[in-house]
């Protein structure tokens, strides 16, 4: 699409040659930027690099230019360079635009016929009124553009050819915008090694005037009000590192900062207002002498200043997943691979998620060990922070959350975003039913598929107001400040994160709140809540509490997740020669279903060094490699081993003989419909089965030697369980398996790839869209 224009530009004319447009003369002119002879004829000639010119009132800066060997030439008035210019660059500052447009509108018709205009101006609004003004309407081919780079340096003779490499141009084109003209602006910059974005106007102008426009402000600001106080300047010696850090932009132009707070006025004075109300609340902080509050706002500073600086770096797996996002990640496990070792997986994520949460809601400050630092886990601390509560960490899974309390929670300033994590989602929808503020719960595409009514129709009998999207999918908008009374609620479905709900909104209700589950599900919130001092009852199938109470902080040791260790003892069980150790796993008796069905399917798996960890039971977990026999899956096991099914449909595809599972309706309603793309993948590597609605029959290829199956391209649909099932899978197959959009990985099971590798599997990562 954009080969013809990457050739196109014979002569470009930038009309300000100052660092800006020196830098971007600079960058064209290593890249031999410029325009092929045969263009006409359809390309593929050599590029005959672009004649390159200035226009600039002050004729030393266009010697220098031309001295620099950056511009062919050059002139003080814009009616000696504009003949037969096809790209016209506008470099001036913001307030000079509207004059050079205005001449430039007179001038036009010498340079070629197909010119395209862009600019560089930091605002946006203010230069398309002035194009307006100057043209009569915005013309097809004006594209407005903003390279996200500068210095605090200026001139020619600053001029940097690396200055927008890996930077971001934002361009702002118009409905009418001429597609052609865009493509060239873009293939410009591109050429500059920058990645270029679209925004329209007015959010660009207001993204600026909070990321550029009103840190410029406070630097200049605080040098002046410091030199002010010292007319000697004396004080600036005893300045370190943070000073240097803090200020350095206030040694940027001061004409071009002038022409910018004039020229995007009411956006800075928003962003200004928001800057004074947050100095404000840290100023009465400081005065009161309050440290939580300091420490609320420092930690969530903190927190995003990191997370910033990975996504600069691109380091952390976080920025990894962003980028992955964007990019796409993608698995290739090659066949065969042993798996032996004693290896340690991440801390459990329903018990992270929890000890969050009534660490929050509790008096004292928790100290959290072993906390999971995946995606969804630390979506649930950042609602955290956004609600006020001052967390420390995570630091190598160590968290200290100082609670506020159970009525200390303050209103966010916008909607709580849970990612993909449906165990927050639900939780917080019964925590949130009891605040005074309203909350809104959002998350990304997977989690809006979710079914919410199972949650907010019990909620809504207990008194609370929520509003769901359609279907009872999310966002969920939850109305404060109602009163709760408790129900005796009977789960049409066997789910701890509807149990754990309704459990956390008994806190704030009036009475006793009681749930009836259909069959065991996991009880990490019932143990936690006794575990910081708050009475839950049980008697057979029905547990309750009585509201009202407070919660007391107390240590949290939170043990490996048995469902990301699921995924090892599976790749274990069907390789021959395995061995593996599992240290840590966290065993409660409501999770161990895959530990039972591993042993009826024959499974060397022993429990070893047990012990009671923080109220939960933990083990190492050891498994040697044994031939696997098909199985009927008891019923009662399923809610025991709800999220292990996709690694176990892998063990089973191994066995020998049939595997059979019902009565689990319940996958089809996790991250994917989990039946469903499990099949889908078993159908891929040429594994027979049979689907049912409520569970599904494997054949399993039974040989206790070699592949049990071919290789493949999986679909995972965003579902990290799917994809790391399929993971293991390549230890048996005869070829290499691929599997698609393996990114979320990081909500559970940050570290996979390498603990995979760590054991013995061959695994590529791989990124972008197409290819296998
Ligand atoms: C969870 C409960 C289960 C499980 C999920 C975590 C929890 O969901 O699948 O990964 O932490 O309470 P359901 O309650 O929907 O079965």
């Amino acid at each position: 699409m954009t080969e013809p224009s990457a050739v196109a530009e014979a002569r470009i004319l930038i009309v300000g040659l100052g660092l800006i447009g020196g830098s971007l003369a600079a960058a064209l002119r290593e890249a031999g930027f410029g325009r092929r002879d045969s263009d006409d004829a359809g390309g593929g000639g050599p590029v005959k690099r672009a004649e390159i010119l200035a226009c600039d009132p002050d004729a030393d800066e266009i010697a220098r230019g031309i001295e620099m060997g950056l511009i062919d030439g050059g002139d003080t008035r814009l009616e000696g360079v504009i003949d037969g210019a096809t790209l016209v660059v506008l470099a001036v500052p913001v307030l000079a635009m509207r004059g050079v447009m205005g001449e430039l509108a007179g001038l036009l018709g010498r340079a070629a016929p197909q010119v395209v205009v862009t600019d560089v101006g930091s605002t946006k609004a203010a230069i398309r009124d002035g194009a307006v003004a100057a043209f009569g309407r915005m013309p097809p081919s004006l594209v407005l553009g903003h390279p996200i780079a500068g210095s605090e340096k200026s001139g020619v003779a600053a001029a940097n050819p690396a200055l927008y490499a890996d930077h971001k141009v934002i361009l702002t084109p118009e409905p009418d915008t001429d597609p052609a003209a865009l493509a060239r602006v873009r293939t410009l910059w591109a050429a500059c090694g920058a990645e270029v974005l679209e925004m329209d106007v007015a959010r660009h102008d207001q993204v600026l005037a909070r990321t550029s426009h009103l840190p410029h402000l406070l630097a200049f600001s605080l040098v002046d009000t410091l030199a002010r106080q010292d007319e000697r300047l004396e004080i600036f010696r005893y300045a370190a590192g943070g000073f240097r850090d803090f200020t350095r932009i206030a040694g940027s132009d001061p004409v071009m900062w002038r022409d910018i707070f004039i020229a995007n006025r009411d956006a800075v004075l928003t962003s200004l207002e928001d800057f004074e109300a947050g100095v404000a609340r840290l100023r009465d902080a400081v005065e009161r002498g309050d440290g939580d509050a300091m420490l609320a706002t420092f930690d969530r500073a903190s927190h995003a200043r990191h997370y910033f600086d990975t996504l600069l770096n691109k380091t952390s797996y976080q920025a990894e997943y962003q980028m992955q996002q964007q990019g796409k990640l993608r698995y290739r496990v090659s066949p065969g691979g042993g798996v032996t070792g004693r290896i340690r997986v991440p801390g459990d994520k329903s018990i992270s998620h929890r000890s969050i949460m009534l660490g929050a809601l509790a008096e004292g400050v928790t100290e959290i060990k072993g906390f999971l630092e995946g995606e969804d886990s630390l979506a649930t601390l950042q609602a955290f922070r956004e609600m006020g509560v001052a967390i420390e960490g995570p630091h190598q899974g160590r968290v200290t959350v100082h609670g506020v309390g159970m009525h200390g929670l303050k209103a966010p300033s916008g909607p709580l975003y849970v990612g993909n994590a449906g165990t927050a989602m639900r939780l917080f929808a019964g925590l949130l039913a009891g605040q005074a503020f309203d909350t809104e719960l959002t998350g990304d595409t997977s989690l809006t598929r979710r079914p919410m009514g199972r949650v907010a129709d019990p909620l809504r009998l207990m008194g609370a107001e929520i509003d769901t999207a359609e279907g009872g999918r999310p966002p969920l908008h939850i109305h404060g400040g109602k009163t709760l009374k408790g129900i005796a609620y009977d789960m049409p479905m066997a789910s701890a994160q509807v149990k754990s709900c309704l459990l956390l909104a008994g806190l704030y209700a009036e009475g006793e709140t009681r749930v009836r589950e259909p069959a065991p599900t996991r009880d990490h919130t019932e143990r936690m809540l006794t575990g910081f001092g708050y009475a839950v009852q049980r008697e057979g199938d029905i547990c309750w509490l009585e509201g009202g109470g407070k919660l007391t902080a107390a240590p949290i040791d939170v043990p490996s997740d048995i469902s990301s260790a699921t995924f090892f003892l599976v790749a274990a069980a069907i390789t021959p020669g395995s061995d593996l150790v599992l240290e840590h796993v966290g065993i409660n008796p409501t999770r161990i279903g895959v530990i039972n069905i591993l042993r009826l399917m024959g499974a060397d798996l022993r429990q070893e060094n047990e012990r009671v960890v923080g109220g939960e039971p933990v083990a190492d977990l050891h498994i040697r490699y044994t031939p696997l026999k098909g199985i009927e899956i008891p019923v009662d096991q399923v809610p025991l081993a709800i999220d292990e099914f996709p690694a176990l449909f892998i063990a089973a595809a191994n066995a020998e003989g049939v595997t059979r599972l019902r009565g689990a309706e319940e996958l089809r309603v996790k991250e994917s419909d989990r039946l469903q793309a499990m099949a889908d993948g078993l159908a891929a590597i040429g594994v027979e089965h049979t689907l049912y609605p409520d569970g599904i029959d494997i054949m399993g290829g039974g040989r206790h030697e070699g592949p049990n199956y071919g290789g493949g391209r999986i679909d995972s649909l965003e579902d990290h369980r799917i994809a790391m099932a399929f993971t293991i899978a390549g230890l048996r197959a005869s070829d290499a398996i691929v599997i698609d959009d393996c990114a979320n990985v990081a909500t559970s099971f940050p570290g996979f790839v390498d603990l995979a590798r760590k054991v013995g599997l061959t695994l590529e990562e791989e990124s972008g869209e197409e290819g296998a």
